[in-house]
């Protein structure tokens, strides 16, 4: 039988002295960066994290294929962004652990000068990120939360890594969902904006309230497995998200039909329609 263990947890189960990054992992607390990445079908995850996709499965047997064209909308609109927008920066906040087809190596197979800063909240995707970015100049990531969109903008690897007078995009991709009613999702998404200079793009990905009644059971055994907040917010309320901005071409739709390529998985699946992207420009 194949070890159904990552890296990581062999690593902590050998009882080594982990890196500096990973002492404070709590491997019975769930992560939803690793619940993700299982979904994604990674490795580095926990049974506890495991145990949480379980239940939300049994709720959304689909969960692991919106987390999957989640990706391909991601990978689709990165291309864009390089291949079209002439974007060669890229703030990439909420980015997860890193998987296939990551941010840095879908823009800099186009375009190899391009800059992307990873920020995420979860240490456990600071500890990967250095691991795996050990040598690059052009990559980096950061601990740093989306709540405090200051905390972001003004850590020195941002300021090294961006330059703020020049385009550059920045991708909300399944983040904003995470923020409760009460942490003003549409305020930080509106400090984002505020920070762009023309020519800067933002994207946001998330799921959607499309009036189903599983979406709210999904929300409320995310809630309950201890990952916080998984709001299932509508169509109506997202797109404000993008207001001021010039929505790019289809708008925000369903992630399996933002300019599709062909590894959206069982495409005609009608639960795409609960999770929602888009991209937009700022004039
Ligand atoms: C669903 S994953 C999305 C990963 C990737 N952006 C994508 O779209 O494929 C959400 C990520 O956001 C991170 N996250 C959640 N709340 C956050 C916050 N307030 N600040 C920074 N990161 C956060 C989680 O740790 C997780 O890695």
């Amino acid at each position: 039988m194949t070890d159904p263990r990552g890296p990581l947890e062999r690593l902590l189960d050998t009882g080594q002295e982990p890196p500096p990054e990973l002492v404070d992992v709590n491997t019975e607390e769930v992560s939803i960066a690793r619940v993700y990445d299982y979904c994604l079908g990674g490795k580095d995850n926990f049974a506890v994290d495991r145990a949480a996709c379980a239940a939300m499965m049994e709720v959304v047997p689909e969960t692991p294929l919106l987390a999957q064209a989640n990706r391909c909308f991601l990978r689709q609109a990165v291309t864009y962004l390089v291949a079209e927008a002439g974007i060669r920066q890229i703030v990439d906040i909420g980015s997860g652990l890193p998987t296939a087809g990551n941010v840095h190596e879908v823009a800099q197979e186009i375009a190899p000068e391009t800059r992307v800063l990873y920020v995420d909240n979860d240490p456990i995707v600071l500890a990967h990120g250095r691991a795996l970015l050990a040598n690059e100049t052009t990559t980096t990531v950061i601990n740093a939360d989306l709540r405090h969109p200051d905390m972001i903008f003004e850590h020195p690897e941002a300021e090294r890594l961006i330059d703020a007078t020049e385009p550059f995009a920045v991708l909300l991709g399944g983040i904003l969902m995470h923020l409760e009613d009460e942490e003003d999702p549409e305020g930080v998404a509106a400090s984002i904006r505020d920070r762009l200079p023309s020519g800067g793009y933002l994207l946001v990905s998330n799921t959607c309230d499309t009036g189903e009644a599983r979406a709210q059971e999904l929300g409320r055994v995310f809630a309950e497995s201890g990952m916080g907040t998984r709001c299932f917010r509508t169509w109506d309320e997202q797109i404000r998200y993008f207001d001021g901005l010039e929505l790019i071409e289809p708008g925000l739709v369903p992630n399996n039909r933002w300019r599709p390529g062909d590894d959206v998985p069982d495409p005609q699946n009608p639960a795409h329609a609960m999770h929602i992207g888009g991209l937009a420009r700022k004039a």
